[in-house]
């Protein structure tokens, strides 16, 4: 095969074939298995839509039960697992304490056999059920507090919350916060999606692929990003303070966090969605002034940058909702990969079932035929090094 042509980032080159989820940029469509994105936030559950990305159906009431029931026996997680993550640094990031904890896991179910249904079943069940409990035991271990146990009467959103606060939360709270779970299960082949993708093409164990992808998710362009936008909001401060903000983030040609998306060239269908949460919350729980800053950026980006496709994205209004629910900043991305996990376990299962390893080529564009130099006769290169990073 000849490569025709080169696009950085793989921008609009098919990396698979998927029955998973589908995308419409232009229109602002967004369907996990042939069902709107907005029919699934207002009628199913986190742990229904997970279901139905994973085994590419809905479950039937008796088939959800079981598989809910599944999660919450296995929802607590080993004491060497939590023994470990107690030695992590408490000024560590969540998401690095996350990917250790998720990989880790994989040391204590090693038996690998990815082609018998029950061992995926169980990888599946292990994977969703206990993310979320490592996620809160390290908030709780890096504050010196005990890890809360999860609690088996109640459902996956107010667990969570539950062992975030140990308060059980109102069923506004949790309600919103599952259908932010929902929003954020799956959204075709992003970065992490195509990390977790190429690891379980190795045929490697599913923790690892849920780790690689955590890794991924992490950064500042990805997951990363819902984190950025409270300490914008944080750092504009007032309604005042957006125009000359917008200003001078374009002239130093900075990124406006949570806006612009690879795909969408309209607004992401899932802020809209969030954007009412947020509104549903602050009628609850009373209003937060970061709102108002936050609508007026959006209507000054929209004025500035429409043209360009760049409207809010997934990670825009989803910080506010952690925010009212009294989420800490640094658990929007853990909380992004505790969604996450639903969709990256469905491309694991989608690609294992019909695999050929990634294996892409490449450009070379570096130098032939080089000599090889002896130390001594070599020129200094330039590069100065500093050992200010190692001294801790
Ligand atoms: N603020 C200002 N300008 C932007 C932004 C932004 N957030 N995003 C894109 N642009 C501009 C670029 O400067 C570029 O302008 P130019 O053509 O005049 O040079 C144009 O829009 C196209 O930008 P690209 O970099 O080609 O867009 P790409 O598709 O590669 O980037 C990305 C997508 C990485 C998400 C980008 O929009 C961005 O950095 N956004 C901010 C970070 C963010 O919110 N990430 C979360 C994404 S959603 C998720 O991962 C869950």
């Amino acid at each position: 095969m000849s490569i025709v042509e080169y696009r950085a980032g793989l921008e609009g080159v098919p990396a698979t074939q998927s029955a998973i989820s589908f995308v419409d940029g232009r229109q602002g469509l967004l369907e996990y298995r042939g069902i709107r994105i907005e029919e699934l936030a207002a009628h199913s559950t986190f742990l229904e839509t997970a279901y139905l990305l994973i085994w590419g159906e809905l479950p039937n009431q008796k088939e959800l039960e079981s598989f809910e029931r599944e999660i919450r026996s296995h929802r607590r997680i080993k004491y060497r697992i939590r023994d470990m993550m107690k030695c992590f640094p408490e000024s560590g990031h969540p998401m690095d304490a996350l990917q250790a904890s998720a990989a880790a896991l994989g040391l204590f179910y090693s038996r690998r056999d990815l082609h018998n249904p029950a061992y995926v079943r169980a990888a599946v069940v292990r994977l969703l059920a206990k993310i979320p409990t490592m996620v809160a035991a390290f908030q709780l271990m890096r504050k010196g507090n005990d890890p809360v146990q999860p609690r088996d009467d109640l459902g996956y959103a107010a667990n969570f919350l539950y062992m975030l606060s140990e308060r059980e939360p109102s069923p506004l709270a949790a309600r919103i916060f599952d259908v932010c779970l929902t929003l954020h299960a799956e959204h075709t082949i992003n970065a992490s999606t195509f990390s977790a993708m190429v690891t379980a093409s190795t045929f490697t164990d599913p923790y690892a692929v849920i780790a690689s992808a955590v890794g991924t998710l992490a950064g500042p362009l990805h997951g990363g990003a819902n984190e950025e936008v409270l300490d914008m909001l944080e750092e504009i401060g007032s309604v005042e303070n957006v125009h000359p903000y917008l200003e001078r983030a374009l002239d130093q040609k900075s990124r406006i966090m949570g806006f612009g998306h690879r795909v969408y060239k309209v607004k992401d269908p899932r802020a809209t969605i969030l954007q009412q949460l947020v509104e549903q919350l602050f009628q609850e729980f009373g209003h937060d002034s970061y709102y108002d800053v936050a609508m007026a950026l959006e209507r000054a980006v929209e004025e500035k940058l429409a043209h360009k496709g760049i409207y809010p994205n997934v990670d825009y209004y989803s910080g506010l909702v952690y925010r009212k629910l009294g989420i800490p900043k640094d658990l929007f991305t853990p909380i992004f990969a505790i969604a996450r996990v639903a969709g990256w376990l469905a491309h694991w299962r989608e690609q294992i079932y019909e695999n050929r390893i990634f294996r892409p080529t490449q450009i070379y564009t570096g130098l032939h035929e080089c000599p090889y130099v002896p130390i001594t006769e070599r020129q200094m290169n330039g590069a100065q090094f500093s050992t200010a990073e190692y001294s801790s």
